[in-house]
């Protein structure tokens, strides 16, 4: 049998040491040892293979935009939103490409190859929602994007707001959004919960809502999001993001709401990175750390995936595009100490974000996207403390990138000359 590319000697993300044989851009084999023909082989030499990265929260529309018009002095949330506001009536569709092309660029080669970014609608000239689906178009040779409409001053807040989510939705754009805790009202927020739902269970779409992104402990639109969850039956099609104000809830409601959003299977995407960043800014000390509570949903049964949100853009002024940062971030927070905990990390930013965004043709399995990423580790572990170099990525059956080991040469007095591998053991 002819391959178009065998990746051998790999070790998988469970341990196991495999030969990956891709043909037509799916893997079409996977054996202990593949004796066969191939166009081009990469040799992995034990190190980790693994399904790509998803980042399943991003806002492409804003994102390389940092310092434009102007900087966030505040660092709040929503002096981001009043900057943002002034920068999407400015920005040209063209210059909005550009930099989401940028970005796309930088996510590949850190084997980024699926994410959902959230895309404004609030504006009447939806240039946001132009230009993202030109983006979506053009990398859609190497990067699965889903876009979601989100009406980012709120649904009801702007006399457009619904108008333009249905407007983008007949566009194109893939995902229902929404904003509930920006409304005007706690009533305005939960009736968004109802309408917004409504309207994806028409059309048959999922929901992702920015839900809750507030340190008030009293903002509880996963409660009303969980119920119209379970009331149209959309069940496995809903995530919430953010959720931080879980963080500062009172303990016995989250016991009794924890139930009610793992019957709803409802996806949570907290953004570790963002939300250590932005929230708390309105306490003094101590300063609460502002993210939802990630091993107690895990706990019950609520699939939880880490999302990036920001790089370089009116909420956040570092970020690379690589999940890798993301999990360690998000490990650190969370407390994810234990072994299985910070293996646990890596699949949150692999396996766990694909489900949530529902990739059929996810995995390292015979049948699937031949999608696929060599890291200079030896376990996922590993590669999330080192984030190391991605010295492979493979998309759709394509290399799309290559880089060389992190080694370093080290001719030290009085030792013999090594070859250090980036404190890695493997
Ligand atoms: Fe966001």
């Amino acid at each position: 049998m002819m391959f178009d590319l065998i990746v051998k000697g790999g070790t998988l993300p469970d341990g196991t040491v495999a030969d990956i044989g891709i043909a037509g851009g799916k893997i079409t084999a996977m054996e202990a040892s593949l004796d066969a023909e191939a166009a081009e082989v990469i040799d992995a030499c034990g190190d980790l293979v693994s399904p790509p990265f998803v980042d399943p929260h991003f806002h492409m529309d804003a994102t390389l935009s940092y310092g434009k018009p102007r900087l966030n002095a505040s660092g709040t949330l929503l002096e981001g939103i009043s900057l943002w506001g002034e920068l999407r009536d400015i920005a040209t569709v063209e210059e909005m490409v550009e930099r989401a092309l940028t970005y796309c660029d930088w996510a590949a080669s850190m084997g980024t190859l699926a994410i959902r970014s959230h895309v404004d609608t609030t504006p009447d000239h939806l240039n946001t929602v132009t230009a993202m689906l030109e983006v979506k178009e053009k990398v859609k040779g190497y990067i699965d994007l889903q876009l979601v409409a989100f009406p980012q001053d709120g649904l009801y807040r702007t006399p457009t707001g619904r108008e333009n989510v249905i407007r983008a939705l007949d566009m194109g754009v893939d995902v229902v959004g929404g904003i509930p805790h920006f409304e005007r009202t706690m009533q305005d927020g939960a009736e968004s919960m109802r309408d917004l739902c409504e309207i994806a269970a028409g059309r048959g779409l999922m929901v992702d809502i920015h839900c809750d992104e507030t340190d008030d402990p009293l903002s509880r639109h996963i409660e009303a999001l969980a119920y119209e969850t379970q009331r149209l039956g959309l069940q496995g099609r809903v995530a919430g993001s953010h959720l931080t104000s879980m963080h500062s809830m009172d303990n016995y409601y989250v016991s009794k709401l924890l139930p009610l959003i793992a019957e709803a299977g409802i996806s949570a995407i907290p953004n570790p990175l963002i939300n250590i960043m932005l929230q708390g800014r309105h306490d003094t000390f101590p300063k609460r750390r502002g993210l939802t509570r990630v091993k107690e949903m895990q706990a019950v049964g609520i699939p939880v995936g880490w999302g990036q949100d920001c790089v370089l853009d009116p909420w956040y002024s570092l970020g690379t595009g690589d999940m890798l940062d993301v999990a360690f971030m998000g490990l650190h927070v969370a407390q994810m100490s234990h072994p299985d905990e910070m293996a646990r990390c890596f699949t949150m930013v692999t396996e766990v974000n694909a489900q949530i965004m529902g990739l059929a043709d996810y995995g390292l399995r015979v049948g699937a996207d031949a999608s696929l990423v060599v890291l200079d580790a030896s376990t996922p572990t590993e590669a999330v403390r080192l984030r190391p170099a991605r010295l492979a990525v493979v998309s759709k059956g394509k290399v799309i990138a290559r880089s060389a080991r992190g080694d370093a040469r080290l001719s030290l007095p009085g030792r013999p000359e090594t070859v250090r591998r980036r404190h890695g053991v493997g």
